[in-house]
């Protein structure tokens, strides 16, 4: 049994690159595993967000995370800013990772762009955050999309200066968990960049509670190319588009790549298209009625947050306690 801990921010709504490239994996590896799933509010500060609509977003995310198959019950659920050992062990860390280190994080130039100098100091450290978030549990798996393969690293670098700094052996080497064929689910838009919650259009990404005429309308508008589907998988190559798509039908009809090209083969993408509607909404559907349900009753995804928060304080308190120990805080 592992314990695997994994985070999604509460900006926005998630969406079908969130659930195929995460979400769908921290559902599966509830099964004869210990899951902490963490809506990580503390981190969607780093870019200013209205308080009511953090508050309104942590609720329906935590309402998605249920209607997509997180058991409350079995996996701990809860927000990230109730458990203040994520805040405590990440100043820690801010202490150990080194400037440079950070310096090189692709996501961060991505979202500084040219404004370096006007982004928050919270943008720049967000990866150790990230790394206590995981490292207070002493957690070893980690599901996520590719996207943050580099952040996972880096953790692990952080977790080693910490070791070899204080001469002990505490905390422990984290494996991603990054499922491949789903790992980077790219914008409708654009086949070069991935899909996100932080794009501007709406039309780039379907969204977890799209109803059936939004996602519709969104796959038939989505970029293609002028030609046919291929017959085999070489012939996506430099077709960044029209990869995407079939990837992702691949993906929710559970068959390889070449299976669903044997049956497209040499169809424009109006037909395709449809076929594929058809299939995301079949996944979506279900999940969108559950939220609307769940989201409901406010009261009660409180109660399932508190509670995950009580139990996750449980387990994180004792170790970051022991790694304030390590690095000399008096604890009267
Ligand atoms: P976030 O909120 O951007 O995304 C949540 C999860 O969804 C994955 N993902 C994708 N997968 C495939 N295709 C995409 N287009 C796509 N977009 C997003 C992400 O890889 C992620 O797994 N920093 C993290 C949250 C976090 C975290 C953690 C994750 C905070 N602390 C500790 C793991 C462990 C983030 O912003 O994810």
């Amino acid at each position: 049994m592992a314990r695997i801990f994994s985070g999604i921010q509460p900006t926005g709504i998630a969406h079908l690159g969130n659930y195929l490239g995460a979400i769908r994996n921290w559902v599966a590896l509830q099964e004869g595993n210990e899951g902490i799933y963490c809506l990580v509010d503390l981190h969607a500060l780093t870019v200013w967000v209205d308080p009511a609509a953090l508050r309104a977003q942590t609720r329906t995310n935590a309402a998605l995370l249920i209607a997509c198959g997180i058991d409350p019950a079995r996996s701990i659920l809860f927000n990230q800013s109730a458990v203040h050992a994520h805040a405590r062990l990440a100043w820690i860390f801010n202490c150990v990772a080194r400037f440079g280190w950070l310096n090189r994080m692709t996501q961060f130039k991505d979202k500084a762009g040219k404004d370096r100098e006007a982004v928050s100091t919270g943008l720049f450290v967000y990866p150790n955050l990230m790394a206590a978030d995981i490292l207070a549990y002493h957690a070893t798996e980690v599901p996520v999309g590719d996207d943050q393969s580099q952040h996972l690293e880096l953790a692990n670098d952080i977790a080693q200066k910490f070791n070899h700094d204080y001469g002990v052996e505490f905390f422990p080497t984290i494996t991603p968990r990054i499922m491949s064929a789903s790992a980077r689910i790219m914008s409708l838009r654009d086949g070069s960049k991935k899909m996100s919650k932080s794009d501007p259009s709406d039309q780039s990404r379907i969204n977890l509670t799209d109803n059936a005429d939004a996602i519709a309308q969104k796959i038939r508008r989505a970029k293609t190319d002028a030609e046919p589907l291929p017959d085999s998988v070489e012939g996506l190559a430099h077709r960044p588009e029209a990869q995407n798509l079939v990837s992702i039908y691949a993906v929710l009809a559970n068959q390889p790549l070449a299976e669903v090209l044997r049956t497209h083969e040499g169809k424009g993408f109006g037909p395709f298209k449809e076929s594929l509607t058809e299939l995301v909404e079949s996944v979506i559907r279900p999940i969108a009625e559950a939220t609307r349900q769940i989201e409901q009753d406010t009261g009660e995804i409180d109660r399932i947050l508190r509670n995950g928060a009580d139990r996750a304080a449980a387990i994180a308190d004792p170790i970051v306690t022991e790694a304030e120990k390590i690095v000399g805080f008096l604890q009267p």
